[in-house]
């Protein structure tokens, strides 16, 4: 028998939860989790919430700030909600108890980061997504109008008429179950997994995206991947994210001779945008034939171990002395821009589908986003989404027309994850061009056609789902990356390597044919 719920989220990270508690008073929400309820990227966020709560600092300069790193592809309204309805939110997070590292006078401390003008990150320490997850998750298990259900695996949406009716998953014990509901709010995060290096957890891998796409929602501007720069490269060792704040408190970027380099790439040196200081490291690195380090070797060192605790252990585990020590660092996979395009009100093209956090595209990032937007545009579109889904009626529409892409018919052997993974790495990352790009969509849509359940679902082994998945995933990236012929923000291609505003000032978007 189908479990009915007024309002069903899938996802627990920053988006889902903030959603779920904005939601409980109009009805009964079912959350389904993949893994345990806190695993998510949101769990591992480091640097910290951006919000304009500093004195030389307004929403206005925040936006500005936003919309430059945006590179020119920023929706201006999405933006100003996300500055303005984001102070209200973090205001919020305050009043709820987050511990946020407080200045003496006991004002939140406000760090800086890369592309920002001024200081507006409140953080707790390098571990900030896991107390805005702490706060948001103790207020769910407390209230009982909100049901979670982990180990719970979202495969598919249900759409019946072009509407919506919930989503059918794979619980603990491997059984199929449907639940239906009058609403319901993809908050899947992201799709780190889709490439070889990532900053992302296990459960990243894309699968709103694949679902809605397969159930006939918008997707658009998959093409931008934000790598970042900074990821402990030690053989053997996780791909540990490097926090930016470590730069914005003055680490640098030094080549094998201890040379800081930056500067002769970027005026803004170690604290350029992320995809120009990447790039610049991967030059570097090409140009001495030796990894690049990061060092904090010139500040204090009781300093830099209080104020970033966990990454000191974890370099600590590799044998690295933050404080001390070169740290091999090297860019990678760690922000999805695009995604399942929404309205301000998390709305899709599909009745009854709803998006929100990093699994959306609502047009506030871009071509690339401002470090510590991420949490911001959770826990804001989450609530603004949670409100549009008591009105479950209206769908978003745009200006601009959607490719229609139909899907080839099965032929040759499914795909391993890790072989869609080092596709993606190696001809659809950082650098890109036609030749590599090409190649790339012909294997994955291949990959993609044969992945496929005969009616044209994911299917529902764990292995074959998430190798399809990723499929899906990294094909809709490479195919929006071989059409935009330019380099913009994140996407880089040396093949055009400038940006091109007559022709590409616009987003690609793609709908799966009928
Ligand atoms: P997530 O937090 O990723 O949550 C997604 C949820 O969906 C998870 O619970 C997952 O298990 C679940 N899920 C996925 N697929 C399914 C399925 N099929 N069925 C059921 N459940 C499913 N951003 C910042 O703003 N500041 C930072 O300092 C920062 N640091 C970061 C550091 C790291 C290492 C990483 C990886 C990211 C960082 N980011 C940061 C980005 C930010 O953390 C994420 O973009 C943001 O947390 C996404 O929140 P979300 O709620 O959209 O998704
Ligand atoms: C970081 O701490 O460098 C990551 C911040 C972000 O992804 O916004």
């Amino acid at each position: 028998m189908n479990a009915h719920g007024d309002f069903l989220i899938i996802g627990s990270g920053v988006a889902g939860l903030r959603a779920a508690l904005a939601l409980a008073d109009a009805g009964t929400v079912t959350i389904l989790t993949k893994a345990e309820p806190t695993e998510s990227n949101t769990g591992y966020a480091q640097g910290g919430i951006a919000a304009a709560l500093g004195p030389d600092d307004s929403t206005d300069l925040h936006l500005q700030d936003t919309v430059a790193a945006g590179d020119g592809l920023c929706d201006p309204d999405a933006v100003r909600v996300l500055v303005e309805d984001g102070v209200r939110g973090v205001r919020e997070l305050l009043e709820w108890g987050a511990a946020f590292a407080r200045e003496a006078d006991g004002r939140p401390s406000l760090a800086r980061e890369g592309a920002h003008s001024v200081r507006r990150v409140l953080h707790a320490h390098d571990a900030t997504g896991r107390e805005i997850g702490r706060v948001l998750w103790e207020r769910v298990v407390r209230d009982r109008r909100i049901r979670v259900l982990d180990d719970a695996r979202a495969s598919s949406l249900l759409v019946e008429r072009g509407a919506c009716r919930g989503a059918a998953y794979v619980d603990r014990a491997g059984v199929i179950r449907e639940i239906e509901a009058g609403a319901t709010l993809l908050a899947t995060g992201g799709a780190g997994q889709v490439y070889r290096e990532t900053t992302n957890p296990a459960v990243a891998t894309g699968d709103g995206v694949a679902m809605a796409f397969l159930a006939g929602a918008r997707v658009a501007d998959l093409e931008f991947v934000q790598f970042h720069p900074t990821v402990l490269s030690v053989e053997g060792a996780p791909r540990f994210l490097l926090t930016e704040a470590l730069r914005g408190e003055g680490a640098r970027l030094i080549n094998r001779d201890h040379e800081a380099f930056m500067a002769r790439y970027e005026t803004a040196g170690d604290l350029a945008s992320r995809d120009r200081v990447a790039r610049a490291m991967v030059r570097e690195a090409e140009r001495t034939g030796s990894p690049v380090y990061l060092s904090l070797a010139h500040l204090d060192a009781a300093f830099v171990r209080s104020r970033f605790p966990t990454i000191a252990q974890v370099c600590g585990e590799a044998g690295l002395d933050l404080a001390a020590d070169p740290i091999p660092v090297s860019p990678a996979a760690h922000y999805m821009m695009g995604g399942v395009a929404t309205d301000l009100d998390g709305r899709t093209s599909v009745r009854g589908l709803f998006a929100a956090g990093e699994v959306a595209c609502t047009g506030v990032h871009g071509a690339n986003r401002l470090a510590s937007n991420s949490l911001l545009e959770g826990l804001v579109f989450g609530v603004r989404a949670a409100h549009a889904m008591t009105r479950p009626a209206q769908t978003a529409v745009w200006a601009e027309t959607a490719e229609v892409v139909p899907i080839a018919p099965p032929e040759g052997p499914a795909p391993s994850s890790a072989a869609v993974r080092d596709l993606m790495w190696r001809q659809a990352g950082l650098v890109r061009d036609r030749v590599g790009l090409a190649g790339a969509v012909q294997q994955l849509q291949a990959w993609v056609a044969v992945s496929l359940r005969p009616d044209g679902g994911l299917p529902v082994p764990t292995g074959d789902r998430e190798a399809a998945s990723l499929a899906i995933v990294g094909w809709l990236i490479a195919r929006a990356a071989l059409r935009r012929e330019e380099s913009r923000g994140a996407h880089f291609r040396t093949d055009r390597p400038e940006r091109d505003d007559i022709h590409w000032r616009r987003h690609v978007a793609d709908v799966r044919a009928d």
